[in-house]
């Protein structure tokens, strides 16, 4: 019998990772000194109460914001020296981020929606229809191309920001909270879709949840609280 190899190859790593935002003159310490390692391949649950630094952590992780200290590494490459152009290209070939809200652009369907994430990277449109097309129907909404954002439930818009997230092929999607806005049993479904393409695609997932029956679904959760990681599993 042949076994599975599943290898385990860092692709991020926090060090150190603190954030401090300024407020006025107050200063509000939302991360302090988080030590986290990414493996290519993961799929990773990020719970904490509210106020806890989830969406904070998600932001650093996404290249959407900087820590105040510490060091973040994607495949070895400390991001503190790319330029803020390096950093763009890089989120954009690597990340795919998926919204609580969805975000999908309201005046286009379903197919246009996903498209449009490789458009903005001047591929031929022809390619980015055929890519949008495919990666619908392994999501599941092969008849609903012609749908827009206003015409499909909630679990089904974020089936589509799934599909614009993945049809760049990043190695990781980051997702803040993205059940929060569905009823918990399309969350249910959005976790298992989730999970399904993290094991065919071996797409790394990383989702800040509220949910307990979601966060009890899912192997590997990291639980921060104020702002420091208290737990791990
Ligand atoms: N732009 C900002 N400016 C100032 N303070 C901020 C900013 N963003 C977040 N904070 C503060 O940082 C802390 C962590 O916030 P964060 O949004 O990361 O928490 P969260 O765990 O995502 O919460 P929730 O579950 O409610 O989404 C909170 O005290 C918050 O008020
Ligand atoms: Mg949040």
């Amino acid at each position: 019998m042949t076994q599975e190899v599943i290898s385990t190859t860092k692709l991020i790593d926090f060090e150190g990772v603190s954030k401090t935002y300024q407020l006025g003159n107050q200063k509000v310490q939302a991360l302090k000194g988080i030590d986290l390692t990414i493996n290519s391949g993961d799929f990773m649950a990020i719970a904490g109460p509210s106020g806890s630094g989830k969406s904070t952590l998600l932001n650093l992780l996404a290249l959407i914001d900087t820590p105040t200290n510490g060091q973040i590494t994607y495949n070895d490459i400390d991001i503190s020296t790319l330029s803020d152009n390096q950093k763009t290209m890089y989120r954009n070939k690597e990340i795919g981020i998926v919204f609580q809200n969805y975000n999908l652009i309201p005046v286009l369907d379903a197919l246009e929606n996903v498209a449009f994430a490789l458009q903005v990277q001047g591929i031929p449109n022809h390619v980015c229809l055929s890519r949008a097309e495919k990666i619908l129907k392994e999501v599941g909404l092969g008849t609903h191309l012609h749908h827009r954002p206003a015409n499909l439930s909630g679990g089904q818009k974020q089936r589509v920001a799934i599909a614009r997230a993945l049809v760049t092929n990043p190695s990781v999607v980051i997702a803040d909270e993205p059940t929060a806005a569905l009823d918990s049993k399309t969350g249910m479904e959005i976790l298992d879709l989730m999970k399904e393409l993290n094991y065919t695609k071996h797409t790394t997932f990383i989702f800040s949840t509220h949910d307990n029956r979601i966060i009890n679904s899912v192997q590997h959760v990291v639980q921060i609280e104020d702002g420091l990681l208290i737990n791990q599993y």
